[in-house]
């Protein structure tokens, strides 16, 4: 049903500058693991096992991490080590992985539409690895494949944001579906705090059925002149049926710096000092 996730790891991460100069943001470790490596278990965890990045200049460290080292693995055979890479040799081996470039930043819109090289005619799932999701049951990837298979259509998920951050956000309004699950009818893309439709704000989670390819096609830059998934969903919203869903689980936005050190502690706490 759905076999694919892309991950847009094109960015520059300003953000987290010096750390970002010549590193990948999704490479920044949150314990001993980094980013992109929560993300595809994530996706592995909802059944997606073909995984595709749209990488740029200077990420090239994310295709080393999704790679076999026979000289490491020879190094460290039989020193007690090998356990700390074991999960990242089992999603080397459950997954596919592909590659292809954005050749310049214009947008995660840009990014996704450069994808679908790697896509093609399939409903897919986007991760943006910097949002890191930690949930009870269910990771969020897999409340939202779950939610497709009732809907079939594409899905974003959303949280309540503070006011002072909504700036930040895609943001949505729409009419309650069902507990959690609201079908869109407004959608605004880092609205002034006037303008926005509700406190609901999209994260990086999203379903999108493939149609959205040519909506992207069509669809002209927005805010800051890049091309957003926001506005491309908001036209599917209107021709179709695009749903937000009020995930359950924690999300930290570990592209500032605030949310990455939240984060660390969090993991910190739970999956490494009482070895979870
Ligand atoms: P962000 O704006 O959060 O990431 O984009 P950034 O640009 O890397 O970070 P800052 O703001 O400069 O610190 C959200 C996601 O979309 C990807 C980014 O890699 C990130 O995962 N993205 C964004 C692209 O792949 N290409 C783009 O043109 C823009």
């Amino acid at each position: 049903m759905i076999h694919k996730c892309l991950f847009p790891v094109a960015g520059y991460g300003t953000r987290f500058l010096p750390a970002t100069k010549s590193s990948p943001k999704e490479m920044l470790p949150i314990v001993n693991k980094p980013l992109i490596e929560y993300g595809v278990e994530e996706a592995v965890a909802a059944g997606l096992t073909r995984i595709g990045f749209v990488t740029g200049r200077g990420k090239r460290a994310i295709e080393d991490h999704f790679d076999k080292n026979y000289e490491l693995e020879d190094q460290i055979r039989g020193t007690g080590k090998e356990d700390l890479i074991s999960g990242t040799r089992a999603l080397i081996d459950q997954c596919e992985f592909s590659y292809t470039r954005q050749k310049e930043m214009m947008g995660l819109g840009h990014a996704i539409l450069t994808g679908e090289t790697l896509i093609g005619d399939e409903p897919f799932a986007v991760v943006l690895a910097d949002d890191l999701c930690i949930a009870e049951g269910d990771g969020v990837l897999t409340q939202m494949v779950k939610l497709f298979k009732q809907f079939r259509c594409s899905i974003v998920a959303v949280e309540e944001v503070p006011d002072a951050d909504i700036h930040r956000y895609g943001v949505v309004a729409g009419e309650p579906l069902k507990d959690g699950v609201y079908r869109i009818t407004e959608m605004i893309e880092k609205p002034s705090r006037e303008e926005a439709p509700s406190n609901l704000g999209i994260i990086g989670r999203y379903i999108l059925t493939p149609d959205i390819f040519e909506v992207l096609r069509n669809t002209s830059p927005g805010k800051n002149g890049e091309l957003q998934i926001t506005d491309a969903l908001r036209q599917q919203a209107l021709d179709g049926c695009v749903l937000a869903y009020r995930f359950s689980g924690r999300r930290f936005d570990c592209g500032s710096i605030d949310g990455f050190v939240d984060a660390t502690n969090f993991c910190y706490q739970r999956f490494y000092k009482n070895g979870q």
